[in-house]
């Protein structure tokens, strides 16, 4: 993994104050020039969201903001206080996710929110009772569980029995209940088939068959348009260096095509896109406090484990990584090395799911060293069990922001 020299710096001056290093470092330089190339790229219509819940840190929602997303993708009532916090008016929220609570609707309503997603019919029951309560109209989009999924994905929000969105077979079941009621304005649909996407053709596949929803719709229900069309996220990043990353332009250029081949153009496309954004802009860096020879196999124990960065256990994938050498002192003769060899690392917590890493060639570390774990900026934190054990919560650094 290539460690950008402003991240070393920073390592560095943090552990020269003499504490144990187990931080992330952030340099969001990477996510402001992603959202500056995709605006560039994409076929009119399309905005981009960002999907807070990739990281939810204050410095991720200011780039975001001065780099001109349209709005944030929030997913509690706590990322709306922070999005509204960082900049952001309420109209440039959209609220997605299952199991939205009362009071979670309720201040969408009250603050005029941009759109909330629907993920079932007692949802838009309670949405539409909140209303009548506010005495207020919500626009909304109807989440759907498309019956397609891609099998590659990391994680698939969509085919199969799933608890996103109503199923495709049960839309006109739905549909008209929501047309019917009278403070909930139906704007659109809000399709989303997977997060961690490679391949751009698996991800057009879904807008392809979105549109056909969209005609479908269209033609069944006199007067009904959907005038938003929302992909949800996916856009993948490359964890495992196989050097095949996401291509955002070939996946705008099909979308350009689809959007002329079935006559929908003037319609806003909503991408909200989380981990292609965020995971370059940070990196996980904790201190290997012990090497040990197992059986033949070296574990190598870290300040933070999963408490800190769980997505590499959670996911059951190795992130890229590097070491950052320290050359401490030894603490004694037979301190265990490591040298040339593949090699597991773990965090402090008791239990044996508490793993950073497995079978990583390593060329060399020793005990005091800094174990710098990448493509972090994305579901790091903000997906880890922070209580589990009470360590205290690893410094967040900021190196670089934008403008
Ligand atoms: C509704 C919704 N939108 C967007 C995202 C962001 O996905 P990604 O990080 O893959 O872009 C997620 C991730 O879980 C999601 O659930």
């Amino acid at each position: 993994m290539h460690l950008p020299e402003s991240i070393e710096q920073c390592i560095r001056q943090e552990a020269a104050k003499g504490a144990t290093l187990n931080c992330y470092i952030y340099d969001t330089t990477p996510m402001q020039q992603k959202i500056k190339h995709l605006s560039s790229i994409m076929p009119q219509g399309v905005e981009i969201f960002y999907a807070m819940k990739a990281n939810p840190h204050p410095v991720f929602l200011q780039t975001a903001l001065a780099s001109g997303v349209e709005g944030i993708e929030i997913a509690s009532l706590g990322e709306a206080q922070k999005a509204v916090d960082a900049g952001f008016a309420p109209n440039r929220l959209i609220y997605t996710g299952p199991g939205k609570s009362v009071e979670e609707l309720r201040w969408c309503v009250q603050h005029g929110i941009r759109t909330v997603h629907i993920e079932s019919l007692t949802e838009a029951y309670r949405l539409h009772q909140i209303c009548c309560d506010e005495d207020k109209c919500q626009d909304v989009l109807l989440r759907i569980n498309a019956n397609f999924d891609i099998h590659e994905a990391q994680t698939t929000f969509s085919g199969g029995s799933k608890k996103f969105g109503v199923d495709e077979e049960k839309l006109d079941e739905v549909l008209p209940h929501i047309l019917n009621l009278e403070h909930l304005n139906f704007r659109g649909l809000h399709v989303y088939a997977a997060s961690g996407v490679l391949k751009f053709q698996e991800l057009l596949k879904n807008c392809e068959l979105v549109f056909q929803m969209v005609q479908k719709i269209e033609q069944d229900y006199a007067g009904v348009r959907c005038d938003i069309i929302d992909f949800g996220g996916g856009f993948g990043v490359d964890y495992l260096e196989t050097g095949d990353d996401f291509e955002p332009q070939a996946w705008a250029d099909g979308l350009a095509a689809l959007i002329v081949d079935y006559g929908v153009q003037e319609r806003h496309f909503e991408l909200e896109l989380g981990r292609y954004l965020a995971a370059d802009s940070g990196f996980f860096c904790t201190e290997i406090l012990d090497i040990k020879d197992s059986r033949g196999k070296k574990q190598v124990i870290c300040a933070g484990g999963i408490n800190h960065f769980r997505r590499p256990a959670a996911l059951g994938i190795n992130h890229p990584m590097t070491i950052v050498w320290m050359n401490r002192p030894k603490l004694h003769v037979y301190q265990e090395q490591v040298r040339h060899e593949r090699v597991y690392f773990g965090g402090p917590l008791c239990t044996g799911a508490d793993k950073l890493a497995n079978d990583v060639p390593i060329e060399a570390a020793d005990v005091g060293d800094i174990a710098v774990f990448g493509l972090a900026g994305a579901y790091g934190l903000s997906m880890s069990n922070q209580a589990f054990l009470s360590h205290p919560k690893p410094k967040e650094l900021i190196v670089s922001s934008c403008d």
